[in-house]
């Protein structure tokens, strides 16, 4: 797994993780390193599939932060922004950015340095989401295309559009706004980046993923 700090001015890492595949040795392990809210938070999740998927996230994301800062997982502190964006408290995380997704036995994390990042994964359901779901998140004009598309492709295409928007806003981390909305609508061959894994990192094909960060972006994947 890449976790060079320097590389990281440069590019975005994004971790891909399989749940099923740490054991319960490991996944002891990984809950060590939770911290008390981190703990309290495992608490209260009601089935051992979300319990270890927010064990790999959570611990996942310290071993991650804790070998590019080369600092002990357990020093780590976290914050989060009024919208919930959780971000590495200063003098950890003045400079380093990172954005978690967990969804259907799968993790991703986004790393990189002085840039935003947002990452999102969602399962491949065989059918789509009801409308009055996605209604609100999507524009007339989003909504006029995907409804122009074969049913073969309409649902990559819905999940495409969901994931980029959803890893926009969660760059932003601001929420969905219409201010959000007309930044996401700008940024398209703008300033920001937006990066389809399934094409350019190998991992589930059950999940897409989006990102977006602002400047030039390389995509690492890292995998397991
Ligand atoms: C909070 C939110 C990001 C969670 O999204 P989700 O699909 O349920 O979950 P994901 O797996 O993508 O991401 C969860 C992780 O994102 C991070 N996160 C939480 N709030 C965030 C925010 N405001 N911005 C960016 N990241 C956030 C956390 O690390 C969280 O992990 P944790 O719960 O284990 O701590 C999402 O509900 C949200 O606010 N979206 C805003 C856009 C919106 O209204 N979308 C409608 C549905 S598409």
């Amino acid at each position: 797994m890449d976790s060079d700090y320097e590389s990281l001015g440069r590019e975005v890492h994004v971790h891909s993780v399989q749940v099923a595949r740490f054991d319960t040795m490991t996944l002891g392990h990984l809950r060590k390193l939770l911290d008390a809210v981190e703990q309290e938070r495992l608490g209260r999740l009601l089935t051992t599939a979300r319990q270890a998927e927010y064990m790999v996230a959570h611990g996942m994301l310290r071993t991650l932060l804790g070998q590019y800062l080369k600092l002990d997982p357990l020093e780590l502190r976290f914050t989060a922004n009024a919208y919930g964006k959780p971000a590495l408290t200063s003098p950890f995380g003045t400079e380093i950015q990172f954005n978690l997704a967990h969804t259907n036995d799968r993790v991703l994390i986004a790393v990189t340095r002085g840039r935003q990042v947002g990452v999102d994964i969602e399962y491949l359901a065989p059918h789509l989401p009801d409308p009055s779901i996605y209604v609100s998140l999507f524009t007339e004009d989003e909504r006029l295309a995907l409804a122009a598309l074969s049913p073969l492709l309409a649902q990559r295409g819905f999940y495409t559009a969901w994931t980029r928007k959803e890893a926009f806003i969660k760059a932003t981390g601001k929420g969905f706004s219409a201010e959000v909305e007309a930044d996401y609508k700008r940024s398209h061959g703008g300033d920001f980046a937006a990066i389809d894994a399934m094409e350019r990192v190998s991992y589930t094909p059950a999940a897409l993923l989006a990102f977006l960060s602002k400047g030039d972006v390389k995509p690492q994947g890292g995998g397991r």
